[in-house]
């Protein structure tokens, strides 16, 4: 990378867009990417919640028809246009930067809090082996852990017991990510992703064992084939599927961007989605087994001790840990797990800012890096290591993940698929790099039943979330953190848009003007928009 940052400034050459050194570390790393908090502790719930074992129907559904559609979306333009997700939206379209922009604020918000989580999980493995919560896990959580303010709001009372874990673990990302695409980010997940797999396989096989574990298990995949009839149960499904990929909010268009010329886009893609879904089964297996043994030792059903998120990660779990036998290696596996997962899925949404900056601004990596990562890790620290931290959190993820991403999912369709009629030009892209080719079939995905479905999603999204006060918040507090993020996000990307490219990155990619002559040499009847 040393060589990248010393690259800067308008007279010298131009940096060279660093690529993975190999198509097994862009898997990796996409990979890395997509198994996160999401696959452990939302996956399970959602599936239990929706139909149980039925829910593997519309899951798949939503994977072959939502979920890889737009993965190949994501990939065709990052790999085609060469650049964070504002500077590949805007070579595909100038007018379309903003959404990149949308895009890169949204992972500014998710990346604030999702720090939060990996930090309480690193402490919580701490916790495992001291099973510092004694017999009330809720209670430590909330009040000697978190130290949850009584009101609801916004205060600067600092917890030391999340402000330091957060300081490490934001100190370890931008150390990983100052060391560049091969150095730091492949290197950080050829280390974690096996780490974690091995590590989860062994909770695995130890919760299948514990008492209980077959009633877990039978809950968990016990098919209600009448909730199939459920257009929320669809809806569950289609909207689990983006956050679980890291589709549509800038990750993989990043990520494809830094993709070798030469590759195979569909193959791993194809590649990618199967891993995180595998992942994901398995979680819900591990989860379902120790949430079954949970049950079996308070004598009550599994129906009454499943929950997900928050509850699933910091109550039940602990609450397992010190009933169950070796105990507190469960606790260490699953939160180490929980800190594998979360670290590879920060370092990818965090690449999502600092490349937007680094290509805006012509900055060389190092300082991209920095004058980037440091601001979003003081607003991180200064709001959710705080005792109003949980409030916020809950809030802003439920509005600005559930709601944003799904948003900017439907803004993509509608304009790449429907609205600028690019389709077949990226189709065309995704053979010419694909071992497995694309027909009309992902274009009608993308382009037609794509927007039908996200439409019909954000409509009922937005009426559940206007007809509740979310969590039974004061409406100012989710007005704020919840609609008026959402709103402001929108504003701020409109007016990063305005702001002008540097010279370097707006004229000076020389593989990409290396593509293009390539292109019109083999005379591919396809014209690409110069006008960035
Ligand atoms: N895909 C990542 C997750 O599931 C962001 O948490």
């Amino acid at each position: 990378m040393s060589s990248q940052s010393s690259t800067q400034g308008a007279a010298l050459a131009p940096e060279k867009r660093e690529t993975f050194s190999s198509r097994k570390l862009f898997i990796l790393s996409a990979i890395g990417s997509a198994v996160g908090l999401g696959n452990i502790w939302r996956f399970p719930y959602v599936a239990y919640e929706n139909g149980g074992g039925a829910f593997l129907i519309p899951y798949i559904v939503a994977i072959f028809c939502a979920g890889i559609p737009l993965l190949f979306l994501d990939y065709a333009i990052g790999h085609r246009y060469r650049g964070s997700a504002p500077l590949s939206y805007r070579r595909a379209n100038r007018k379309t930067e903003i959404i990149g922009w949308w895009q890169v604020l949204i992972c500014f918000v998710i990346a604030i809090y999702y720090a939060a989580i990996i930090a309480w999980a690193a402490m919580y493995c701490w916790y495992s082996v001291t099973k510092a919560w004694g017999n009330d896990a809720e209670g430590f959580f909330y009040g000697e852990f978190l130290n949850t303010a009584d009101t609801v709001g916004v205060s600067f009372d600092f917890v030391p017991n999340v402000f330091f874990p957060m300081l490490i673990v934001w100190i370890f990302t931008i150390v990983i990510m100052v060391a560049g695409v091969n150095k730091g980010i492949a290197r950080a997940n050829a280390v974690f992703m096996p780490l974690l797999i091995v590590m989860f396989l062994i909770l695995v096989v130890q919760s299948v064992f514990l008492p209980g574990a077959i009633d877990g298990l039978n809950a968990f995949f016990t098919p209600n084939f009448d909730a199939l009839q459920n257009p929320a149960v669809w809806a569950a499904a289609f909207g689990h599927i983006f956050f679980s990929l890291s589709v549509a909010f800038g990750i993989m268009v990043t990520y494809s961007s830094y993709m070798k010329r030469k590759s195979d886009l569909t193959g791993s893609g194809y590649v990618v989605a199967l891993a995180n879904s595998s992942f994901e089964i398995l979680a819900g297996i591990g989860v379902f087994a120790a949430l079954g043994f949970m049950a079996y030792n308070a004598n009550s059903s599994v129906d009454s001790v499943v929950s997900g998120g928050i509850g699933l990660a910091f109550i039940a779990f602990p609450t397992i840990v010190s009933a169950a036998p070796f105990g507190a290696l469960i606790g260490v596996l699953f939160f180490g797990s929980l800190v594998f997962a979360g670290l590879t899925s920060l370092i990818s949404i965090l690449e999502v800012i600092v490349a937007a900056f680094q290509d805006k601004l012509g900055w060389g990596r190092v300082k991209a890096t920095l004058i980037v990562s440091i601001p979003v890790a003081v607003v991180s620290l200064l709001l959710f290591s705080a005792t109003t931290g949980i409030y916020l959190l809950d809030t802003i993820d439920a509005f600005v993940n559930q709601f944003g991403i799904l948003a900017c999912a439907l803004v993509m369709v509608i304009v790449f698929g429907s609205g600028l009629g690019m389709l077949p030009k990226l189709a065309k892209h995704l053979n010419r790099h694909s071992s497995i080719k694309l027909g009309t079939g992902w274009m009608v995905l993308v382009g037609g039943i794509g927007p039908a479905v996200l439409a019909y999603m954000l409509i009922n999204e937005f009426q559940a979330k206007i007809t509740e006060q979310y969590s039974g918040y004061p409406a100012w507090f989710n007005g704020v953190f919840g609609w008026g993020l959402c709103g402001l996000l929108i504003v701020v990307a409109g007016l990063i848009s305005l702001i002008p490219w540097s010279k370097n990155s707006k004229l000076e990619d020389p593989e990409y003007d290396q593509h293009q002559q390539n292109v019109q040499a083999e005379a591919v009847p396809e014209t690409v928009s110069k006008e960035y």
